[in-house]
């Protein structure tokens, strides 16, 4: 007898040394083993309450709608996650009212924990400025590192919303308009959220958000309708959020808005038929804050208990905030309309998570005030911030050399209303700056030549009010200075959720102030620090030196100046396009050529272009400088014609031809010349960061395959077709260095 056990001992400790999916799969077994013998035991009742999330009382980000005995309602079961509770104190008290039901059941606390926790990082627009993978993913690790050290399980993060609408203020919290670009970006923020797997206690969930098409509302205007073709929404606007789900995104959130009339709660296709359907999603959906509930005014539900109805059948699981799964479900099954079911698989998603993040082995376990105390706000957090933070900076113009600041100079005069804003530094979506230093523009030169250059100091206006009264002595300041540093911009809830513009110039009179101190005839650098592209045409035109600082987070103002005097070279590239005027929008680099393409910015003769302005942006997708400069040569094809299983090796020469150290993001895009469905004139298919001293050379390799030339043809299926292709291979969408041609054959 004991020789068989050995046997079979044997035998299964080499099945799952030979396959470690086998052992995977056992895994994921022995979980749903236990899920189902919790389910066993539950009531109704109890199995609705897992469905249910309230917020705690703090940071709501929509209007409280929980009922006042949100407490008993924990101690009687009827919630399976709170958000907006944070710290290893605050959410043990919490989790041991849940730990008083019946059932003992864990709760699960989400945050928005959007770009940091305790040390906040640039805002994730900023973050895609910077085309760094790795740093992106290591943000997204620290930021996870930080939250599960204060009790914190769950973040409703990575956003991958395209966004292709300036208007939209929640551009800031995506990763811009690109897909290929957005894809990789989404798929490094999960792995960094996530770490090396849900139950180590520095990993929590991923929320992969908002499904689906959120950032292409109508107008540019929050929460509006969202209508396009099944081609674009498959096309560009999906394609992230598989990339999230490849990266073993463990929950996904629906978004507010109708997609081509139905509301994305209660979208089967989006949520049954694609996500957990074709693509396999054994996570669970949490609805948008009161999604649910907001089919009603939609015009989707005549009540709320016809949107619960909705919502369960077209798969949304958990319903955030919005009351109407607690009320109503029950009564739904009583009545045959709702299946048992469908409930229990809701139920069941939501326990998975639960026991894969170990809650019910300790529901203690990540509430843990030791371990907060010793991660939050580290040296090498901080740290980290600092790094994404000088990756994120866009350096858009620098004639005449005015950057880099030499450190000899003698006096520096900082104007502007951002100039010594430490709140502004967070952006939108920050969670946990409140009690914490947030490094303005100014102190960060402090830091840098306080003991060495004298710092002039003048507002001279407010982010958005009209009285000019401060310019006066802010031109005296500037009067006496060698050089200007203004920063100007947003406040930091001027961009983000509900924050909509149809006007994004520079706010208030900030750009007259601009005009004014150019006027001194000083040397001038303009710091834009926004959550958005803005239109400065003005100032484009007209300041030397212009960099696009965005909301940098806790060490912005060490990161600018570490760029204003060349210890880090500016590298970072737009991951938006910023338009010339709003009426241009949306505007994006990958557009499609039209029978009438418009050949120039004069050419609008029966052309698809503006008599008023130039069809062209400000600037462009991909587009940032740096100190120094790279030629691009020698552009190699390892043939110039491949079969559909074959690829072509394309190689090529970057130099760095100028004075810096630098980082080039070179970037490669395709031109499919003629499909089945129309391609847009240039996409980008791969890029790389490169690092390069000053007069270093290096070999640049990339691979085309069918892969890089498929796309969702007019049935939908993912394809390549034969046919010509142009490569494209540049420092920006609009700046090409290299070009070649090659074919497709069958
Ligand atoms: C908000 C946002 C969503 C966020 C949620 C919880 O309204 O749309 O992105 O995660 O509510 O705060």
């Amino acid at each position: 007898m004991i020789k068989n056990k050995l046997a079979a001992a044997l035998i299964l400790g080499v099945v799952f040394q030979v396959n470690p999916l086998f052992a995977q799969q056992k895994n994921i077994d022995k979980i749903d083993r236990k899920v189902d013998s919790v389910l066993r035991l539950m009531t109704l009742e109890e199995k609705i309450g897992q469905l249910n999330q309230y917020t705690g009382d703090r940071d709501a980000t929509g209007p409280i709608t929980t009922s006042p005995n949100k407490l008993k309602d924990i101690k009687d079961g009827k919630l399976g996650s709170m958000l907006n509770i944070r710290g290893a104190k605050e959410t043990r008290e919490v989790q041991e009212m849940a730990m008083q039901s019946r059932m003992k059941i864990p709760l699960i606390f989400g945050l928005d924990v959007i770009h940091g926790y305790r040390v906040t990082f640039p805002i994730p627009l900023a973050e895609a400025a910077s085309w760094d993978l790795a740093e992106l993913e290591n943000a997204a690790r620290v930021a996870g590192r930080e939250s599960a050290a204060s009790g914190i399980h769950w973040t409703f993060a990575p956003m991958v919303d395209i966004g292709r609408d300036p208007r939209w203020g929640r551009v800031m919290e995506g990763a811009g308009e690109d897909t290929y670009l957005g894809s990789k970006i989404a798929y490094a923020r999960v792995k960094g959220f996530q770490g090396k797997g849900l139950g180590n206690l520095d990993a929590i969930m991923a929320c992969v958000k908002h499904f689906a098409a959120y950032g292409a509302a109508i107008a540019g205007r929050d929460y509006a309708a969202v209508d396009m073709s099944d081609h674009s929404l498959w096309e560009y606007y999906l394609p992230p959020f598989k990339a999230a789900l490849d990266a073993g995104a463990a929950t996904f959130m629906n978004s507010f808005n109708t997609l081509n009339g139905i509301p994305a709660t209660g979208n089967t296709y989006l949520q049954r038929d694609i996500l957990k359907g074709k693509w396999g999603f054994k996570g669970f959906m949490v609805s948008d804050w009161g999604s649910i509930g907001e089919m009603v005014p939609h015009g989707y539900a005549k009540d709320k208990k016809q949107a619960a109805e909705l919502a369960i059948k077209a798969g949304s699981d958990m319903d955030m905030e919005s009351r109407s799964y607690l009320p109503n479900l029950g009564q739904l099954v009583k009545e045959n309309k709702v299946s048992i079911a469908l409930i229990d698989d809701a139920v069941r998603r939501v326990l998975r998570k639960k026991f894969e993040l170990g809650l019910f082995d300790d529901p203690y376990r990540f509430s843990n005030a030791t371990r907060q105390e010793k991660e939050l706000n580290s040296a090498e957090n901080k740290k980290a911030s600092l790094k994404m933070a000088e990756k994120s900076i866009v350096l858009l113009k620098n004639n005449n050399q005015t950057l880099p600041l030499s450190k000899s100079l003698k006096k520096i005069a900082v104007i502007g209303p951002l100039a010594k804003s430490e709140k502004d530094m967070q952006g939108f979506w920050s969670v946990s700056w409140q009690n914490d230093k947030l490094v303005s523009l100014y102190e960060g030169l402090q830091n840098k030549i306080g003991n060495q250059t004298e710092l002039l100091y003048a507002k001279g206006c407010e982010i958005s009010d009209t009285s000019k009264a401060g310019f006066a002595a802010a031109i005296e300041v500037a009067k006496q200075a060698d050089v200007v540093v203004m920063a100007v911009g947003e406040a930091y809830d001027m961009s983000g959720e509900a924050k909509s513009k149809a006007n994004i110039q520079i706010p208030g009179v900030q750009e007259d102030l601009i005009k004014a101190i150019q006027a001194t005839g000083k040397p001038v650098v303009v710091l834009i620090m926004a959550g958005r592209p803005l239109v400065f045409n003005w100032t484009a035109d007209n300041v030397n030196a212009i960099m696009y600082t965005w909301w940098l987070g806790s060490e912005a103002g060490n990161a600018i100046a570490n760029v204003l005097y060349g210890d880090y070279n500016p590298a970072g590239k737009l991951p938006m396009t910023f338009p010339r005027d709003e009426g241009q929008i949306p505007i994006y680099y990958n557009y499609l050529s039209t029978g009438r393409p418009s050949q120039n910015d004069k050419d609008t003769r029966y052309r698809s272009a503006y008599l008023d302005i130039q069809n062209s942006p400000k600037y462009t997708f991909g587009y940032g400088l740096s100190y120094t400069t790279f030629d691009y040569s020698n552009l190699k094809l390892s043939k110039t014609a491949m079969a559909m299983n074959d690829k072509i090796n394309i190689s090529f020469t970057l130099k760095n031809t100028g004075k810096f150290d630098g980082e080039e993001v070179v970037q490669v895009y395709l031109q499919d010349m003629f499909a089945s469905v129309v391609r847009p004139v240039k996409e980008l298919k791969d890029f790389q960061k490169v690092m390069l001293k000053a007069g270093e050379s290096k070999a640049i390799n990339f691979v085309i395959d069918k892969e890089k030339l498929s796309f969702f043809n007019q049935k939908l299926q993912w394809a390549a077709e034969p046919g010509d292709f142009k490569l494209m291979i540049g420092t920006a969408s609009d700046n090409i260095k290299l070009e070649s041609n090659f074919a497709l054959t069958n």
